[in-house]
């Protein structure tokens, strides 16, 4: 049994077959850690998590996303996006729902044919996030804060082994971006693994134990996240 739940070997990608976004990446994440990914906009980031969550296909290379027991179903990916993702025009507790497609089939969510179990599973999971007394309300009523619970209670719907979270608080005020981190970690069993993509240095040394450092769709970087600082970082952003 391999300790590594994602690995890349030599991974290039490119959206329109020439400028490749992601050169030639290697990347080993064991189960269970915290791992943050860093980089200016436009260093491939996003391609990155699109990549790993099987939303895109590399032009070359190997990834493996594996559980303990073989490779991981793509439901068990927990992918907070950039963009969030959510359906304005559904409840809260309608959109954390979503997440148990997989158990409901896309019909019953569909047509809102929820069992009652995924229901509490999902108001529970609301609840854990503090937004449960909003979750009749329509998503488009929501704060951006509320909307970011709203998206982390529907991840964990999915019963994730991976979380794949991507820049989604880098919206918020730092109180609030903060509160939604500890309550993301303290989340975490210790078996899922976690990986935030962001700009935020600070976020990445408090919530990660080993950060990827991205430029140019190169990563040309890994280190332990307390090593971090911005003078050690300051090139990879100017
Ligand atoms: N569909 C696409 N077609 C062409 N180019 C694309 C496409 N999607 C992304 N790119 C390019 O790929 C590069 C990497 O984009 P990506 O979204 O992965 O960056 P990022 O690190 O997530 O940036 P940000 O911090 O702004 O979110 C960028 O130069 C972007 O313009
Ligand atoms: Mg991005």
């Amino acid at each position: 049994m391999t300790e590594h739940a994602i690995e890349l070997n030599s991974v290039w990608y490119s959206p329109t077959g020439d400028n490749h976004t992601l050169k030639d990446i290697d990347l080993k994440i064991k189960r269970g850690a915290s791992v943050a990914l860093i980089g200016p906009s436009g260093s491939g980031k996003t391609t990155l998590f699109k990549i790993i969550s099987r939303l895109l296909k590399p032009c070359s290379g190997s990834v493996s996303v594996r559980s303990s027991h073989g490779e991981l179903e793509k439901h068990k990916m927990g992918y907070i996006p950039q963009q969030l993702g959510l359906v304005r025009s559904l409840t809260a507790l309608e959109n954390a729902l979503i997440g148990a497609h997989a158990r409901i089939g896309f019909a019953g969510t569909l047509f809102g044919l929820f069992p009652k179990k995924e229901v509490d599973l999902a108001m529970k999971y609301l609840s854990m996030v503090g937004i449960a007394h909003k979750a009749g309300k329509r998503v488009h009523t929501l704060s951006g804060g509320e909307r970011q619970r709203v998206a982390i209670a529907r991840a964990l719907m999915q019963e994730p082994e991976i979380i794949l979270a991507d820049e989604f608080v880098s919206n918020l005020d730092i109180v609030t971006a903060r509160e939604i981190m500890d309550m993301v970690k303290n989340l975490k069993g210790k078996d899922t693994t976690l990986i935030i993509a962001t700009h935020d240095i600070e976020l990445a040394r408090n919530y990660s134990e080993t950060t990827v450092i991205m430029k140019g769709g190169v990563k040309i970087g890994e280190i332990c996240s307390e090593e971090l600082d911005r003078n050690k970082v300051r090139d990879v952003f100017t």
